[in-house]
């Protein structure tokens, strides 16, 4: 059964949960220290978190970029989690859309993510084939490579994409 939570803004005090979160939702992965980096870096990331009962039980981040030689604003969805006992309760998927609603309000033309199309293909997202990852993908990934593209002129565009600082980095590819 799905849960409502209330969404807002992340702020600096999250910070203790979104370790707590990070943690638990990925048991192979440490993503904390890139969350921290996004969260400082607030002229180009944009961050939700989900809340229950006052408890921070979900999380998403939203970094401006670009394709080059392209000008379109472009968001790179990543990194997202969901307490795992609350996953499957519908949280993930209304953080996104919450998101979503943020980008259009800002100007934002689409949406990339690197990750499962099994769970991002319900919000939207199809495999992006014309903009070119910012570092390589193994071929077993390529599928993970998607998008939503909010505006027409949105669609066509191509080229590599230019991410910030936090997300140079191979290993997060
Ligand atoms: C991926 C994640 C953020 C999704 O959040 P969530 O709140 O569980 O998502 P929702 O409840 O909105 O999921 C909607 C559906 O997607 C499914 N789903 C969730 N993750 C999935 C995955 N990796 N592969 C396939 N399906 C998935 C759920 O089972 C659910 O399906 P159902 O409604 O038919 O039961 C969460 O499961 C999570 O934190 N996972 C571990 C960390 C992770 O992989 N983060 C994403 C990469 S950055």
């Amino acid at each position: 059964m799905n849960i409502k939570t209330s969404i807002r803004e992340t702020i600096q005090s999250d910070i203790t949960s979104l370790k707590i979160l990070y943690k638990k939702a990925f048991t192979d992965e440490d993503l904390f220290p890139l969350v921290t980096e996004l969260l400082n870096d607030k002229q180009n990331t944009f961050m939700l978190s989900a809340l229950h009962d006052g408890d921070l039980v979900g999380h998403i981040a939203f970094t401006k970029c670009h394709a080059k030689p392209s000008e379109i604003a472009l968001s790179l969805l990543g990194p997202m989690a969901v307490l795992p006992l609350y996953q499957g309760k519908g949280i993930g998927t209304d953080l996104i859309k919450e998101g979503f609603n943020h980008l259009k309000k800002s100007g934002v033309e689409k949406a990339i993510v690197f990750g499962d199309p099994n769970f991002y293909g319900r919000s939207g997202f199809t495999i992006e084939s014309n903009i070119e990852p910012a570092y390589s993908i193994a071929e077993e990934y390529i599928p993970g490579w998607q998008s939503i593209s909010f505006s027409n002129t949105a669609s066509a565009v191509s080229g590599k994409l230019q991410v910030t600082r936090p997300w140079q980095r191979q290993d997060l590819w």
